[in-house]
């Protein structure tokens, strides 16, 4: 397995649109360990395959308390989603910056397992949030852009220079 390195905003990179998965294969496989290694490393709950630059819709995702529930959905889609709740996120893409998005409450998903199995999964609450988040990479949105055009021009400010300060 091997770490990846991780987008930060404002690249443009994250604002690509992932492809589907055409077919979950070795290749597939070895993505999403990666993808888990990497979310591990960096102590996320949740990684999309955009924001390690590779545009296929493949996410994965832990919120459990131990870290020993790896979900991993390839392709995706919505089939409900109802209810409202906010929430405080934040993203292995945007370091430091944490602010209250709202987003429904209760959703019905379906999507590909790592062994190309389809499933139907129903989330509310954490799950529901960290699922629709990182459904979002891959249409290319990242959460601050629910945000004030204010707050998301002072985060660019600070991501750029931050990231002048580390060359
Ligand atoms: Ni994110």
């Amino acid at each position: 397995m091997a770490l990846l390195p991780i987008l930060h905003y404002p690249d443009p990179r994250l604002h690509i649109r992932a492809a589907p998965v055409t077919e979950v294969n070795a290749e597939i496989r070895k993505l999403v360990d990666d993808m888990a290694e990497t979310m591990r490393a960096a102590v996320g709950i949740g990684l999309a395959a955009t924001q390690v630059n590779v545009h296929k819709r493949l996410i994965v995702l832990d919120v459990s308390e131990d870290q020993q529930n790896l979900q991993v959905f390839i392709n995706p889609k919505l089939l409900s989603r109802d209810g409202s709740q906010e929430r405080e996120e934040g993203c292995l893409s945007v370091p430091g910056i944490y602010d209250r998005v709202t987003r429904a409450e209760h959703i019905v998903v379906e999507a590909l397992d790592r062994e190309g199995n389809p499933f139907t999964l129903e989330a509310e609450g954490l799950l529901a949030t960290c699922i629709q988040h990182e459904m979002d990479h891959l249409d290319g949105k990242v959460f601050v852009e629910y945000l004030s055009q204010l707050k998301q021009n002072r985060i660019k400010t600070k991501l750029r220079k931050r990231a002048r300060e580390t060359l």
